[in-house]
């Protein structure tokens, strides 16, 4: 039998307490399966580590998660430590040590989930983001000179490298490709007059490889009001760093919230181990209280089954996600019910034991 090994993370905040749903979510899938099954590692690293050990994760740490078939992360980052040192020493020391380029966030409306926007069905909020996870405004290049002083300078540099933002376009036309869908670029060659007029020009000139793909090419705020105001002429997004970490917000606004919203940070080429997680932070405001929405993790919990390799179980993830919210009775305070975290980890999988 073929034996996965996950890495799990759990870190800050209501972290653990997703992660957890997340876990007893896959493990009973590999029950309900009976060709594989899951050995975890729980790596105990993140902010209170830190505060112990002076680091954010061992000495060693990414040689040990190297050797996992894959990672699942809860969140990182709690008040006491400084968030750049958090997030730099830990979850974006992953996806930049793992080359984890592409971040998968799908912005879709599931049935039963509760959405702001007026007259908008679920066929109308149907998107994949696609943003670069590697470089970009994230690339941690800059310096700052005179700090505190009445000359002080601050430099934030994007570093925007052909092979970077290629493989990126690439791999967006290609699922585009796959699904049959348009592809939308999102970027602001008006004002970022070096790095967004280069990403245009790579859209453009990998797009020549694709003639068989409709795209379409917003700036970024536009394409902001467009989510809001127009949602269904997204399909497959692609775009920078920075701007897919706030459109990918604002796509969890209109398709169900913050407990709702999964990503997948995937290093294609299978060199070193992808990485899942919900794509909203610890929640210090609720952390603790047993009241966190766990169907985030969950569903990032359906794309690692994806991407192991069976898809037919991420779907039925899924498909748990959303009998659930349609039947509206066991929810967590955000989605409007006085459910527990843990309630909705067992709902799930009563639901996906009837499947
Ligand atoms: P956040 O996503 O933690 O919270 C924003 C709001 O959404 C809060 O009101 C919170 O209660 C709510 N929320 C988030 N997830 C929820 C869930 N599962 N169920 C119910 N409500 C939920 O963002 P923030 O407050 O800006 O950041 C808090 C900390 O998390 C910071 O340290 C930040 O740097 C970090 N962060 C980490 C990640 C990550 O690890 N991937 C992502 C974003 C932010
Ligand atoms: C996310 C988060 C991270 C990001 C932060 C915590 C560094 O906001 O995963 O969306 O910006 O990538
Ligand atoms: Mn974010």
């Amino acid at each position: 039998m073929k034996v996965f090994k996950i890495a799990s993370i759990p870190g800050d905040g209501i972290g653990p307490e997703v992660l957890e749903q997340g876990i007893r979510v896959l493990e009973r899938v590999a029950e309900l399966e009976g060709g594989f099954s899951f050995s975890f590692t729980h790596f105990p690293w993140g902010c209170e580590y830190y505060l112990k050990h002076n680091k954010m994760m061992d000495e060693d740490g990414m040689a040990q998660l190297a050797q996992h078939d894959a990672i699942y992360l809860g969140a990182v980052g709690f008040p006491g430590v400084p968030d750049h040192i958090s997030l730099w020493g830990l979850l974006l020391k992953i996806r930049k040590g793992f080359d984890q380029y592409v971040n998968l966030r799908p912005v879709q409306l599931l049935k039963g989930a509760p959405c702001p926007l007026k007259d908008v069905g679920t066929e109308d909020i149907d998107m994949l983001v696609i943003r670069e996870n590697s470089e970009g405004e994230y690339a941690g290049a800059g310096d700052r000179l005179f700090q505190g002083q009445p000359n002080e300078v601050v430099l934030q540099t994007g570093v925007f490298s052909r092979k970077g933002t290629e493989r990126i376009i690439r791999y967006a036309y290609e699922v585009a490709r796959k699904e049959g869908k348009t592809l939308s670029s999102i970027s602001k060659a008006n004002a970022l007059n070096y790095s967004m007029v280069f990403w245009d020009e790579i859209f453009q000139e990998v797009g020549k490889e694709y003639p068989d793909i409709t795209t379409y090419s917003y700036l970024v705020d536009a394409a902001s009001m467009f989510f809001v105001k127009d949602p269904k002429r997204f399909q497959i997004v692609v775009t920078s760093n920075l701007f897919g970490d706030i459109l990918t917000d604002l796509g969890a606004a209109i398709a169900g919230g913050m407990g709702l919203a999964a990503g997948a940070n995937i290093n294609p080429e299978g060199k070193y181990p992808s990485m899942f997680e919900p794509i909203h932070g610890s929640a210090p405001d609720i952390a603790g209280q047993n009241k966190s929405n766990p169907l985030a993790a969950i569903w990032s919990a359906s794309q690692m089954l994806d991407h192991l390799g069976y898809p037919q179980w991420g779907r039925k993830v899924l498909a748990a996600i959303e009998a659930l919210m349609v039947e509206g009775a066991v929810l967590t305070p955000d989605m409007g019910g006085n459910g527990t975290t843990y309630e909705v980890g067992s709902e799930i999988i009563k639901l996906l034991e009837k499947m």
